[in-house]
């Protein structure tokens, strides 16, 4: 197997391995087996990755001695709810998988979310791999173990923490990725320049990403899998890679999940940022910096919403404790803090960050 395969260790209980690089799907079975037993793997994705890559996943399982299923839902956020879940693991059911088989999420971040959520409840818990095909799930989504499905009150709100044993990105499949939505992977990679590496956000100011995607993806998951260790559960740190998604979860609701994630992370990021220069946490240009690079990377900087829309719409959002809520603000590129709120100062911190 290729040498030229970046791996990046993380360090929860059970560790894994983050392995990123060319020609990793049609790979995946021979990888699977150092981290698997020889198991049932049921492959888990969407109507709109299966015709491109799940009969290439099947085969190299099946070439490394796996017993195989696949279960295709609707793409789509949409389509990332109980009734999904539900058939999910119907077929989980139907097709057998026990304690000691695996599911394999195959897509970017709604097939991981709910493939991991199916297999964190399937039997109280089976194992799960990540095989992201998408920027947004290759930089962020497909580490650190979240799984979640949307409830009507909000995004994410039913969840579990399930660590991946294993985490393949094929770095070929970005190839094949639309514009909008490798500019959706993008809004997560220029948070993680803005938590923590201004030459990370750099590139992206100067519009080189395309050429290094293997580079971009591993400086957003080693910062990602340090975090993760440090603070699985998300009850400090962590909360830190919530930059731009108290307002971005506000703008995906209202929209009906029509906006996709990384678009409405992008704004949210853009909002808070003018939001903490008017109200002083923290100094010109960071803004200006910050709406200039999502622009140039083909990403939105405001929204549509009211901020009473977004206000009443974020109130749900699982960042809230009680009358507070964790907010993220930039500082300085690579430097952002956390701020608690009350509830009742949302509204005006979101109104001070909507653009004129
Ligand atoms: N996407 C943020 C996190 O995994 O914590």
């Amino acid at each position: 197997m290729s040498d030229s395969i970046r791996t990046i260790q993380v360090h929860t209980r059970p560790a894994y391995t983050v392995s990123i690089g060319s020609g990793l799907l049609p790979q995946c079975g021979q990888r699977l087996r150092d981290v698997l037993p020889l198991c049932h793997v049921a492959v888990i994705t969407d109507s709109t990755v299966a015709p491109l890559y799940l009969e290439a996943v099947k085969q190299s399982l099946l070439t490394a001695g796996f017993t195989v299923s696949s279960y295709v839902f609707p793409a789509g956020e949409a389509h990332k709810n109980f009734e999904a879940l539900s058939g999910i693991l119907e077929f989980l059911a139907e097709a057998h998988l026990t304690r000691t088989d695996c599911v394999a999420a195959l897509g970017g971040g709604v097939a991981g979310d709910m493939a991991g959520f199916a297999a964190a409840c399937y039997l109280r818990g089976i194992h799960c791999v990540q095989l992201p095909t998408t920027l947004l799930s290759a930089v962020d989504s497909s580490v650190g173990g979240k799984t979640a499905i949307d409830l009507k009150a909000g995004k994410n709100l039913a969840g579990a923490f399930l660590q991946p044993a294993a985490v393949l990105c094929d770095t070929d499949c970005l190839a094949s990725l639309p514009a909008a939505m490798f500019a959706d992977g993008a809004a997560e990679a220029i948070k993680t320049g803005v938590l923590c590496d201004e030459s990370l956000f750099a590139q992206f100011e100067d519009g080189t990403l395309t050429a290094a995607p293997e580079e971009v993806i591993s400086r957003c998951v080693a910062y990602k899998a340090g975090v993760v260790e440090r603070d699985e559960k998300e009850q400090g740190e962590r909360r830190l890679l919530n930059l731009g998604h108290t307002v971005g979860h506000a703008i995906e609701k209202c929209s009906g999940y029509t906006i996709p994630h990384g678009h409405a992370v992008a704004a949210g990021l853009a909002i808070i940022a003018r939001s903490a220069e008017t109200l002083g946490w923290t100094e010109a240009p960071i803004a200006a910096r910050i709406s200039a690079c999502l622009a140039k990377n083909g990403l939105p900087t405001g929204t549509e919403y009211s901020a009473e829309a977004l206000a009443d719409a974020a109130l749900a959002d699982k960042k809230r404790a009680g009358g507070d809520i964790t907010l993220v603000i930039p500082r300085r590129i690579g430097l952002c803090q956390l701020k608690k709120v009350t509830v009742t100062e949302l509204l005006p911190i979101i109104a001070a960050g909507l653009e004129g």
